[in-house]
């Protein structure tokens, strides 16, 4: 055998060696992986189990998902376009919706309600506050036009001796958001389907919409509202300020809503004529009923 081909035979030799006591470590190795599997596995099965119980407590219908999660309304993400729950005209439900209006073209007949919605930051143009004298609190805004109807509206009242009082204009999505929540926690869901808008489908986010009580309603919203002179007042006149009883008695299969005597809706003089004239609503006068 040369010396060449003894080197090669002891190098040959050495590198059995080595792979040799390689592969012996690689079986270490390998356990070692085997193990962490196995203690993996383990954890993973406690954790699925006790995850499994904790559900089963939250299914105590004292903590279902809905209280869960309006108990810190920044928790829940309401999206306008992706409603829970989808369903036909119903007053109890939050339908697909149609269409969503993105910016404000001036259009006084924009129709917003539970099919027809408006983007998250949807801001109507020329809005002004309230004032005080005509207002529950400071800081209520709604747009240029409906505050000058309202105006008038209000000093034609109070010189026949009716005090209005303006409680709720603008509203933003956030803000429709944290009363939607409220209203679910406080009222439950059937009531807060029949009152409250789901954000970005209220017709206060356009700033046409006003909510209006009386001091002799404690400030307070109430269907009582219609028994009260203010309410029978706004009843007979809003039209001619051009404001329409956007929630009527016996047409909430139309609206989506129940019958709200204290929110107006101005469309304008002529068109709020033809509507509470011939005793329809917003949507029929549309075509969209
Ligand atoms: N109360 C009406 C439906 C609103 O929340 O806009
Ligand atoms: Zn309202």
């Amino acid at each position: 055998m040369s010396r060449r081909e003894r080197s090669y035979r002891n190098s040959e030799e050495r590198e059995q060696r080595r792979t040799g006591s390689k592969k012996y470590k690689i079986n270490w190795v390998r356990l070692g992986i085997f193990i962490l599997l196995v203690l993996l596995v383990v954890f993973l099965s406690v954790k699925c189990i006790s995850g499994c119980v904790s559900k089963g407590d939250s299914s105590d219908p004292s903590k279902g998902r809905v209280k869960e999660n309006i108990a810190d309304p920044s928790t829940i993400e309401l999206k306008g376009d992706e409603p829970p729950a989808g369903n036909d005209r119903s007053i109890r439900g939050i339908p697909e919706l149609k269409d969503v209006l993105t910016y404000d073209d001036g259009d006084l007949l924009a129709l917003v309600n539970k099919y027809h919605g408006v983007t998250r930051d949807y801001k109507p143009e020329n809005m002004v506050e309230v004032d005080m004298s005509m207002a529950a609190w400071d800081g209520i805004y709604i747009k240029k036009e409906a505050y000058d109807a309202y105006a008038e509206m209000f000093n034609d009242a109070a010189a026949q001796g009716y005090t209005l009082c303006v409680c709720s204009g603008y509203r933003t999505y956030e803000y429709q958001q944290e009363l939607f929540l409220q209203n679910l926690e406080s009222q439950g869901e059937e009531y807060t389907h029949m009152f409250s808008a789901y954000p970005g489908r209220s017709e206060h986010h356009t700033g046409l919409a006003i909510d209006i009580t009386s001091p002799s309603m404690d400030w307070a919203l109430s269907q009582d509202f219609a028994e009260y002179p203010e309410g029978q007042w706004l009843d007979e006149h809003c039209q001619d300020y051009g404001f329409i009883l956007r929630y009527p008695k016996g047409k909430e299969d139309i609206t989506g809503y129940g019958y709200e005597p204290w929110h107006f809706r101005y469309v304008g003089k002529d068109v709020a004529k033809e509507i509470m004239s011939k005793g329809i609503t917003f949507e029929e006068y549309l075509g969209e009923a």
